[in-house]
């Protein structure tokens, strides 16, 4: 997971940012072995903003097709530390492993916090089941 901190930290140096001023970077590794990554871009009509995890996540969608499953994902905001979103929770179970056992990291109190998906969104919205 390391390594993706690393490229998410790398991501968020890209933000588009000039609203909130928070720089969020995303790094994910698929099954496939491939790794995109993704940052905030947002816009004057603050609704269009699109998250890190969600353009890193489109990215990888658009670059290795709709099978695409994501194994890890790191978010890194530059000067804070948050989970991703409850709506970014969402889109990362639309491509998560079986039973959410795709693993996330974020910084928390200075380190890196691993959870799974399924910890972070236990009720996840699914009308497949
Ligand atoms: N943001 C993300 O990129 N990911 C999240 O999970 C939460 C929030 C961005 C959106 C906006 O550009 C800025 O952080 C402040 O909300």
């Amino acid at each position: 997971m390391s390594e993706l901190i690393q490229q998410a930290t790398d991501a968020a140096a890209n933000a588009y940012a000039p609203h909130s001023g928070i720089q969020v970077g995303c790094a994910l590794e698929t099954v496939a072995g491939n790794t995109f990554t993704g940052c905030n871009v947002e816009n004057a009509s603050y609704g269009l903003t699109i998250c890190a995890e969600r353009n890193a996540i489109f990215h990888g969608v658009a670059e290795e097709g709709p099978m695409m499953k994501i194994a890890r994902l790191a978010v890194i905001a530059l000067g804070h530390e948050f989970p991703p979103c409850g709506a970014c929770r969402q889109v990362i179970a639309e491509f998560s492993l079986n039973d959410g056992a795709t693993e996330i990291a974020w910084w928390k109190g200075g380190a890196p916090n691993v959870v799974k998906l399924r910890d972070l969104l236990p009720s996840v919205f699914s009308f497949q089941k």
